[in-house]
């Protein structure tokens, strides 16, 4: 059995890690944590998720390093602020455990791009070559047996599934144009006026044109550089839960359905979480909330240079949740749909 701890249990993404991992066979869940300090509170087990109900299992106690040391785990996920698991990640390490952040804390290469774009200094620069972008379908070996895996973000995931496979089909110098939208969820359950019910419902928008979080993690993914034209325009779906990317794409010369087909099955093809459809078959929200899956779908444009990637998934799970499981399946050889088929 592999020992798991989760701080941040009492979060979005932390709670679907207790519902994923509470029927996990081959993991025992030692510990769970909420924030530290005064306000700090303990939430019973059977609270954390609706599907938790008549479970049993630790309740979530603030949070304490030593008593996180002290329940022995294997592997802590941090489902935790960005700054916050930047702090823990190297306290946890040394302690012998494995880490994995649902954060943004170790997802960029350079330590020079924290202050720019997370607003912090890191404070383990050291850990962050070590750290595997851990986007499960486009990882090899590196996954088994690492310590530290940066679970990628959420719009990133359903970004770069959809576009990896296309991009050598890609004209240069054309730009990719991804328009996404987001659940309310994507945000966390921070109290912040923009995102409150009379604020969000019956409204569309978009925000973080440019200076979204997200951006340089998928353009260091990518291969892409700071000015390369690659768009990237998040908007916020009155909706709790879900992503939908839309990405407009330009090809070097012209394609068949058969040829994107092709490129899509060639990585996707036994991959359990991932399904293309047939050309033209766009995939909806509603295929993939509640699911670990990502779905993804495209179209050719007339003339056949021009297309559109459109790509779903439920940003608390394949999103964040499930995808950490998986990763964590990977880390310690477990069968990668264990948790969650
Ligand atoms: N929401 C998404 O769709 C999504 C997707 C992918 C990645 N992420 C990332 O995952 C992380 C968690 O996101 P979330 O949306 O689940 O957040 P959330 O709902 O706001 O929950 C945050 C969790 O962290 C705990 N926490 C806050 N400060 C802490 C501290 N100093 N020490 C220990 N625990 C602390 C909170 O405890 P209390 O309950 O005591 O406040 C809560 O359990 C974030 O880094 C986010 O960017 C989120």
């Amino acid at each position: 059995m592999t020992r798991a701890a989760i701080v941040g249990a009492t979060g979005y993404s932390g709670a679907e890690l207790c519902a994923l991992l509470a029927r996990h066979h081959h993991v025992e869940i030692v510990s769970l944590f909420s924030s530290g300090g005064k306000d700090a509170r303990a939430v019973r087990f059977a609270r954390l998720h609706p599907l938790l109900g008549g479970s049993t299992g630790p309740d979530a106690e603030p949070f304490s390093l030593e008593r996180l040391k002290a329940t022995r785990p294997d592997v802590v996920f941090l489902a935790t602020p960005n700054e916050t698991s930047a702090e823990l990640a190297p306290k946890i390490l040394e302690s012998g455990a494995k880490v994995i952040d649902i954060s943004g804390a170790f997802r960029l290469r350079e330590a020079a791009a924290y202050p720019k774009w997370y607003g912090f200094e890191h404070p383990a620069p050291w850990l962050l070559a070590e750290a595997v972008y851990g986007l499960t379908e486009w990882c090899g070996g590196e996954l088994s047996g690492a310590r530290l895996v940066a679970n990628p973000g959420c719009y990133s995931t359903s970004i770069l599934l959809a576009l990896k496979p296309v991009l050598p089909l890609l004209a240069k110098g054309q730009a990719v144009i991804c328009d996404s939208v987001s659940g309310v969820s994507g945000a966390g359950k921070k109290s912040d006026v923009a995102y409150s019910f009379s604020e969000v419902e019956g409204n569309f928008k978009a925000y973080g044109v440019g200076v979204h979080r997200h951006e340089p993690e998928m353009r260091q993914d990518l291969g892409l550089s700071a000015d390369a034209p690659f768009v990237f325009v998040p908007h916020l779906l009155p909706t709790v839960r879900g992503i939908l990317s839309t990405l407009h794409v330009s090809f070097a010369q012209p394609q068949t359905p058969n040829v994107l087909a092709a490129a899509y099955e060639k990585p996707y093809a036994a991959t359990p979480f991932v399904r293309v459809r047939a050309a033209g078959e766009l995939p909806e929200l509603r295929d993939v909330v509640g699911t670990p899956r990502a779905e993804i779908g495209f179209a050719l444009l007339p003339g056949g240079r021009r297309g559109v990637l459109v790509s779903v998934i439920d940003n608390l799970l394949k999103g964040a949740a499930s995808s950490a499981v998986q990763n964590m399946n990977r880390v310690f050889g477990h069968p990668e749909t264990e948790g969650l088929a």
